[in-house]
């Protein structure tokens, strides 16, 4: 396939940035869309030029750094996958592809495709977590029951990977759907419940410091979400937050 790309560069997050037009020719239809910016980049650096760059990891929808929107949907127009899943085949020859970082005020631009969501990270340290007694004394996790329903559900929001793409779909930049994800897959089980009310308050205002915007119910989140994470996980943050609020 050959294709025309237009990718955002940006030296550095003061630089007002631009889109760059690339052409790219051979590209297989079973690369990933990770691949053929790979192939891209080897090119630059072969003709001395700066390679485009991008987050990556994991190469295998787990880690969530591969985030970038590729014409104008996060992830690219494939759902339910991540950038480093999304296969050439999705794009046919001659198309020309759009390719931008994510953007929100809470993730400023680091350089071209890369974002700073190091803002997730401090949501995560105010309360993303259970504090465990080791003092040997602690009774084992498989003796403690919990309703299959609620292992299933937490287990559904345990599965967000923390790519951002909530945020950037989101035309307010909110991030409840992540943070109502990581209360959730702790609230939901017993031992998340002991530091709940604690937790749902701090994650929350850490989220508001970090600058992302409010939950208008648009739902474009959970429809880019590339783990499925259901919006009902922000109605059971509203109800701990609410609940939290009124008892502590
Ligand atoms: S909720 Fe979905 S879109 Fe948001 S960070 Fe988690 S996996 Fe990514
Ligand atoms: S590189 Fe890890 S999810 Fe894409």
């Amino acid at each position: 396939m050959n294709l025309t790309l237009q990718i955002w560069r940006q030296n550095g997050p003061q630089d007002a940035g631009r889109t760059v037009t690339y052409p790219v020719s051979n590209v297989s239809p079973d690369m990933s869309f990770l691949e053929m910016i790979d192939e891209l980049n080897i090119d630059l650096i072969k003709k001395g030029e700066e390679p485009i760059a991008f987050d990556h990891d994991c190469r295998e929808g787990i880690c969530g750094m591969c985030s970038m929107f590729i014409n104008g949907e996060a992830h690219g127009p494939d759902r339910g996958v991540t950038t480093c899943q999304l296969h050439m085949r999705t794009f046919k020859d001659g198309d020309t592809i759009t390719v931008e970082p994510w953007r929100a005020k809470a993730f400023p631009v680091i350089k071209d495709l890369m974002v700073d969501r190091s803002a997730f990270d401090r949501v995560i340290q105010a309360g993303g977590y259970i504090s465990v007694n080791t003092s040997g004394n602690t009774l084992d996790a498989n003796a403690i029951l919990v309703p299959k329903a609620d292992a299933d559900a937490a287990f559904d929001a345990a599965t967000c990977i923390g790519c951002g793409a909530c945020v950037a779909t989101c035309k307010n930049a909110s991030a409840m759907l992540f943070v109502s994800a990581k209360v959730s897959q702790l609230a939901l089980l017993p031992q998340g419940k002991v530091e709940a009310a604690e937790r749902v308050q701090n994650m929350v205002r850490q989220m508001d410091l970090e600058g992302f915007g409010n939950c208008t119910n648009t739902g474009a989140c959970e429809v880019e979400c590339p783990k499925g994470i259901s919006l009902e996980n922000i109605a059971r943050m509203n109800r701990e937050f609410l609940s939290a609020s009124l008892t502590h």
